[in-house]
């Protein structure tokens, strides 16, 4: 085994990189004042072909392996993170279709998110079941050949724009959530179904965070994924796999802060001399630069892992987005200190990467939740403990 990136994953960085800086960097600022959803960007996105890229060729998508989702996640993130959640969760939604989907359900819906004409949503978290996936609420009744849904969700990241989302309802709610929860593919359109909220948020300001409402929406059983009862393993399975790409955002978002703070401190005079000079801010930079170098290797080996299906790629995503997540934060929190008061204010980018770091220890399940995983794959391995995870 060659332990480096391909020629086509080095260019593909160059390539990404290129439109990242020339048409994505200069909106970040706006996008970020402004909380509007960067609709000229995720079409610039379909236009090169980067919203299709864990989609099997079969289904019009580019295939990518994971080290190159990754690396189109991280550079877009590296501009900005909200334009470079669209791949992500385009990827998040996709990816129950494309583990439990029936060939019709594939050749129905992935060619469309592919190519970007449609986004998908995870509609998966509620108000009072976040981390706890089990405590949700939301029914789903069988009505002839229909289900009836009923419920909220909340915290639906582009779940106001998506043309489908991936609904977990309970179907049998005698047996719990871990048992008798099924997923389900809505399309927007569906009477019933709506998105009434848009929280206001600290970060990722552009990407739109949804509550939504399912009054009695008549979904056709032709859109359950997999059998009835599936529904928990279907969403561990998503996001035993989609946390890689919260993990590439992280290192996008600190790989940015740390070439911004690098570029200031050269230019940046004090005591008369650039401050990079200055050995404090030296150690810095190197504290800054080896652990979002260390976060990227674990990505790559966790992106691999989920290429392979190693038995034990649950360990190794839930490990890379802990890493990665506690990196992006701590980096750009050294980066606004590099800065100094500068850092602090609006004008500068690095207070927004900074906050928008923050949201990588939250989401796809919070920090907490990933030592949860790999503890209990630690102690599976050791024998001490029943099965819990993949
Ligand atoms: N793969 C396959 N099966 C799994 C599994 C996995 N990763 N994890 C658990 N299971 C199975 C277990 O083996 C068990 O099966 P049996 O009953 O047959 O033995 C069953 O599922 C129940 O498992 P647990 O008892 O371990 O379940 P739990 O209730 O303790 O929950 C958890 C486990 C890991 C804490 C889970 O609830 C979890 O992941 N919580 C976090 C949720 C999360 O990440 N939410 C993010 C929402 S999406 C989002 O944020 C995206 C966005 O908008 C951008």
């Amino acid at each position: 085994m060659t332990y480096r990136l391909s020629d086509e994953q080095i260019e593909l960085r160059r390539i990404v990189r290129e439109l990242a800086e020339e048409q994505i960097a200069p909106r970040a600022a706006e996008i970020d004042a402004t909380a509007e959803f960067p609709w000229d960007l995720k079409e610039l996105l379909a236009r090169q072909d980067l919203l299709g890229t864990a989609v099997p060729a079969a289904y019009g998508g580019t295939e990518l392996d994971g080290v190159g989702q990754a690396i189109v996640a991280e550079e877009i993130a590296r501009a900005d993170a909200t334009t470079s959640l669209i791949p992500i969760v385009q990827k998040l939604g996709s990816l129950p279709i494309l583990l439990a989907g029936s060939d019709e359900q594939k050749d129905r819906f992935l060619p469309r998110l592919a190519s970007g004409e449609w986004l998908a949503a995870f509609g998966l978290s509620e108000a009072s079941a976040g981390s706890d996936v089990s405590a949700l609420r939301t029914r789903a009744r069988r009505d002839g050949d229909d289900y009836l849904l009923s419920g909220s969700k909340r915290f639906i990241t582009h779940g106001s724009i998506a043309n489908l989302v991936i609904i977990f309802a309970l179907t049998d709610p005698s047996a719990g959530g871990r048992k008798g929860m099924s997923a389900f593919i809505v399309e927007r359109d569906t009477p019933g179904f709506s998105a009434p909220r848009v929280e206001h948020k600290m970060g990722i300001r552009g990407s739109p965070t949804a509550e939504l409402l399912l009054e009695d929406a008549r979904v056709p059983a032709a859109n359950r994924l997999g059998e009835e009862g599936e529904g928990f393993k279907i969403a561990m399975a998503t996001l035993d796999r989609s946390r890689v790409a919260i993990a590439a955002q992280a290192v996008g978002i600190a790989q940015g802060a740390t070439d911004y703070a690098l570029a200031y401190a050269a230019q940046r005079e004090q005591f008369g001399e650039p401050v990079a000079e200055l050995q404090g801010i030296q150690f810095m930079l190197a504290d800054m630069a080896s652990q979002t170098e260390a976060a990227r290797h674990l990505t790559y080996a966790a992106a691999a892992a989920v290429d392979a299906g190693a038995p034990d790629l649950a360990y190794l995503t839930s490990s890379a987005k802990l890493v990665a997540g506690d990196t992006a934060m701590r980096v750009t929190t050294d980066a606004v200190q590099v800065l100094g008061g500068y850092g602090f204010i609006t004008e500068y980018p690095v207070e927004r990467m900074m906050r928008d770091a923050k949201i990588t220890q939250l989401y796809e399940g919070t920090q907490q939740i990933q030592r949860l995983v790999i503890a209990r794959q630690l102690l599976r391995r050791a024998g001490v403990a029943r099965s819990k995870t993949s």
